[in-house]
């Protein structure tokens, strides 16, 4: 595949213009510059990396791309340097270590065991919503994202605990992305705030010890921690607390938002193509009765897996993430040094015409027969770090959406706006998504919507491009 219109693979720019605007930044460089391309400012580089050839590179040579989520890591034996410690800043075989004890409580068998209460929590959240009413439904999503994510780390009975620690790791997370940035470009009022984040690990790590003890007490729980409790390595060593800390703070970072925001632009999606919604309701009633939900069922809806994929190829929730070079090493025609970051994305491989036809539309008819070459569909990355929760998030959508669906119909209010940016690496709804609810089979045609989606999402129905093709005749 050729580098893009400009071979010259380096673009000189302020770094700052990747936090400030990600996606921009990133189809920007991806239109001048092809599959690698890079911003230096003043000698201090960024590295970019576009579609299969170079995901794979990248994403499988883990030696030389280590992983670093959180870099700020605090004093050595602080809260801090023990919160940031879970599987996203391990490399090589602590790594490989840890992601296998880690990954116990996501296997199949396990992930079945969580599927009622997320079901009972998806039918509380429906429950409590009436017909008329006007929500945003970005808030919820976080909200019930934020007790599901609680329930399936902590415990679903130990609920107030949990949600506090749910409530606690999202504030923690959003602050080390916030004063990570000022480490990444030297900006002395983010860093500022390195005091406050110290402080708030303390607290934050305080209340997971109070749980890992409470699990420690009632050892026959089907939560994750208590799980990860029991998990040994091949030599029957356990994780240490200090362990513990690290992969309950990472796990609940990874899995709340993404989650949310997936569930979020799925019901966008959905709401602005009223033919494929209505199509997706009939197959929930030909195949579902109201009362139950079984997790072979959410296997079994050919369209409600296209719809889930498609949404997340054009409106990915992990927008880009970041490996850091470990060694001096060379990427297509750029050389790179050792401890250069290096930025790869799905929100951007996803929409390379190569690789997917019309790729800024919404078409899940497109998975009847399209297998993406590997390392080319990547919302969940791929490689020896795959994300863990991925048949878990996949899980929850496909009983979230359902759920909703079953008994109601939501309808963005029209002439929102709708703006979609990237905030720690995710792509989320910074506007809200404020929709109307109505009961399920009530008609309605897509809502006109402003707002920075449209950068992202061509919205166009296939109804209306007919009609405008009429009209134009
Ligand atoms: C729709 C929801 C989700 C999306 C889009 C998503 C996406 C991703 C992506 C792109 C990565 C790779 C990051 C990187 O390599 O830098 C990742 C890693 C990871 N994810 Fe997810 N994730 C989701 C849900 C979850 C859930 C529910 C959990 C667990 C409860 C989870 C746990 C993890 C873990 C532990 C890793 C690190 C794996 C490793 O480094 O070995 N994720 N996820």
């Amino acid at each position: 595949m050729s580098t893009g219109p400009n071979s010259f693979p380096i673009s000189q720019g302020r770094l700052l213009d990747f936090p400030d605007d990600p996606a921009d930044c990133m189809r920007r460089l991806y239109r001048q510059h092809g599959e690698v391309a890079a911003l230096e400012d003043h000698g201090q580089r960024i590295a970019f990396v576009f579609g299969p050839k170079y995901n794979h590179q990248v994403l499988s040579d883990t030696a030389t791309f280590h992983s670093r989520f959180f870099p700020i890591r605090g004093p050595r034996n602080s809260a801090q340097r023990r919160l940031t410690s879970g599987l996203l800043n391990m490399n090589g075989d602590d790594h490989k270590r840890h992601r296998r004890m880690v990954a116990a409580p996501f296997q199949r068998s396990s992930i079945s065991n969580y599927q009622d209460g997320i079901a009972d929590l998806a039918r509380q959240m429906v429950w409590s919503w009436k017909a008329g009413e006007t929500r945003d439904m970005s808030r919820e999503m976080n909200e019930y994202m934020l007790r599901v994510t609680s329930g399936l780390l902590f415990g679903f009975d130990q609920h107030d605990l949990a949600y506090q620690i749910g409530r606690a790791t999202e504030r923690w997370v959003t602050m080390n992305h916030e004063v990570g940035m000022g480490a990444f470009v030297s900006d002395p009022d983010i860093t500022a705030s390195y005091g406050t984040l110290l402080e708030y690990a303390d607290e934050l790590e305080a209340r997971i010890r109070q749980m890992i003890e409470l699990r420690r007490s009632t050892p026959a729980g089907t939560d994750v921690l208590s799980l990860l409790l029991q998990a040994r390595d091949e030599n029957g060593h356990g994780m240490t607390d200090g362990e513990l800390i690290g992969q309950a703070a990472v796990l609940f970072g990874a899995a709340h938002l993404t989650t949310a925001h997936t569930l979020t632009w799925a019901l966008f999606l959905l709401s602005q193509h009223p033919k494929v919604a209505g199509e997706l309701v009939a197959e929930l009633r030909a195949t579902l009765s109201e009362a139950s939900l079984t997790f072979e069922q959410t296997e079994q809806m050919p369209l409600l897996n296209r719809i889930v994929k498609e949404s997340m190829r054009v409106l990915p929730a992990s927008a880009y993430s970041q490996r850091i070079t470990s060694e001096p090493v060379q990427i297509g025609p750029l050389a790179l040094a050792k401890g250069t970051v290096v930025v790869f994305s799905p929100l951007i491989s996803h929409r390379m015409p190569e690789l997917f036809d019309q790729p800024e539309r919404f078409l899940p008819q497109r998975w009847e027969s399209l297998s993406p070459a590997p390392y080319s569909y990547i919302p969940f990355a791929s490689g020896p770090r795959l994300c863990l929760g991925s048949s878990l998030a996949m899980m929850t959508v496909k009983t979230t959406l359902p759920t909703i669906l079953q008994r109601f119909r939501l309808s963005v209010v029209p002439d929102s706006v709708i703006d979609a940016r990237v905030i720690a690496t995710m792509l989320a709804p910074t506007t809200g998504m404020p929709m109307q609810i109505s009961a399920a089979t009530s008609n309605y045609t897509a809502p006109p919507v402003t707002g920075t989606v449209h950068k992202l999402v061509d919205l166009r129905t296939g109804e209306e491009e007919m009609q405008s093709s009429r009209q134009a005749a």
